[in-house]
């Protein structure tokens, strides 16, 4: 069965829509509060490194297996093997992948919707003048209200899956161009402001003077992890993209110039929200709430916050929802190339399916608060650690794996049209490097457990 397949416009529409892909809430959100809840410092040097040493190398493996393979991940894999006469099972490597994209999505669209919901709260001006206390109580009252949450989740996966059932063409490539930069302009403003009110100085020092005493397992697995979180990777979200990419882009410049901005971006937040987090007395560990709690406090103390709150609620729901877009598009582009279904149902009934498993997230922020399912996690917190330590790490564990030892040299070579020297240093990196670091990263792991 031949089905059309859709291409990105330029290469620049592939840049955006990666990049779109990579900066979510994984920088606004999470990578905020995992810096707090793993000591600072010590946890954001591991976030930097793992992002130059694993993050960059596997994106650059991602995009030339996507490009190289024209498809889906897992027939893209399976074809892939086939031309390496390797084994066709790798492909449940791509399955893998696209069960990781629908677990994250369960609780990203949760996310998601406290940040939708504080577009309303921002626009109503009930930011203006709120001190700490008020601000965590504001967000506690969110979390316990089961209702508002499946609202501003379902509101949430709509939007998602609108966008997903219209193909990659239409609208999203467009929306990009604006929001990404836009998202950068009000972050800037965002940080002038800390650095004005902030304590910047004690916020430097907690995220960046290093202190190797912190340096745990946990806070290395957490890091590595989100490292493949923040940049997609893992799972064949970036994978897919590249197989709608033209080949005369160069995929190393690619890669280079995305984890850049996305890393970029999220320590820029990161410097923001810890000025405000010292100068008010709050605690750094808050946890997946810290934003919420804090960001209100600044936004209700400058000049026309309200109107600044409002727009970076509603850049933060735009780079949300186009990460969105790509934790489901491996799987949507799999079943359309594989059946006569129609995009449109296949992505309603894929929608529906991550929507009720969604429902048991936002239960768990109050019904099921105390319903642990391992290691004394929730379920909101299992899926989060499952899918991020565990599954992103391994999947590309196996993708570099795959394309360092069963592809053919010359054919990866080809995707990627380096220089000598420069070949040797990615190959060094994605045979090596990387997995020595998930494997002992890994073992860590096996460790603790015991
Ligand atoms: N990178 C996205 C973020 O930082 C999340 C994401 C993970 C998207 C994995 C796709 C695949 O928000």
């Amino acid at each position: 069965m031949t089905h059309h397949r859709s291409a990105w416009r330029n290469r620049w529409t592939f840049m955006l829509a990666t990049a779109g892909s990579a900066i979510g809430l994984g920088n606004i959100w999470k990578l905020p509060y995992m810096i707090g809840v793993n000591g600072g410092s010590a946890f954001v040097l591991v976030f930097i490194a793992s992002i130059f040493f694993v993050g960059i190398p596997l994106m650059m493996t991602e995009i030339l297996l996507g490009r190289r393979a024209q498809k889906n991940p897992l027939d893209g894999i399976e074809s892939l093997a086939l031309e390496a006469k390797a084994s066709r099972h790798w492909r449940y490597l791509g399955g893998m992948g696209m069960l990781t994209g629908l677990l994250i999505l369960s609780f990203y669209s949760v996310i998601g919707g406290w940040v939708l919901s504080f577009i309303s709260t921002a626009a109503n001006g009930n930011f203006v003048g709120i001190s700490g206390e008020q601000s965590t109580e504001n967000f506690n009252q969110l979390l316990a209200s089961p209702f508002t949450l499946l609202f501003w989740h379902t509101v949430f996966m709509v939007m998602t899956m609108g966008v997903v059932a219209r193909g990659v063409n239409s609208g999203l490539e467009k929306a990009n161009n604006i929001l990404i930069p836009a998202l950068f302009a009000i972050l800037l403003i965002l940080l002038g402001y800390s650095m004005s009110v902030g304590d910047m100085q004690s916020a430097y020092q907690f995220m960046f003077s290093p202190d190797f005493s912190k340096i745990t397992p946990v806070a290395v697995l957490s890091a590595l992890g989100h490292a493949f979180f923040s940049l997609s990777l893992g799972m064949g979200a970036v994978m897919v993209y590249g197989s709608y990419l033209q080949r005369d882009v160069s995929i190393a410049r690619a890669s280079i110039y995305i984890a850049l901005a996305d890393t970029m971006l999220g320590l820029v937040i990161g410097l923001a929200i810890y000025a405000l987090v010292f100068a008010n007395q709050l605690t750094p560990n808050a946890g997946p709430g810290l934003i919420f709690q804090t960001l209100p406090i600044a936004f209700g103390q400058m000049p026309g916050g309200t109107l600044i709150a409002t727009l970076f609620f509603i850049l933060v729901a735009f780079a949300a929802w186009t990460s969105a877009i790509s934790l489901v598009e491996p799987t949507i582009a799999w079943v359309v190339e594989n059946t006569d279904i129609s995009r449109k149902t296949a992505t309603t009934t894929l929608g529906l399916i991550i929507w009720v498993l969604g429902i048991s997230v936002v239960l768990s922020f109050n019904e099921w608060q105390n319903v642990k399912i391992v290691f004394g996690l929730n379920i909101f917190e299992t899926l989060d650690k499952l899918t991020s330590t565990i599954l992103l790490p391994l999947g590309g564990l196996l993708i570099a794996i795959f394309a360092g030892y069963f592809m053919k040299q010359d054919h990866v070579q080809e995707e990627l049209n380096l220089p000598h020297r420069s070949f040797k240093i990615w190959m060094c990196m994605n045979n090596i490097i990387a997995p020595i670091g998930i494997g002992a990263v890994f073992l860590y792991l096996l460790n603790i457990i015991q």
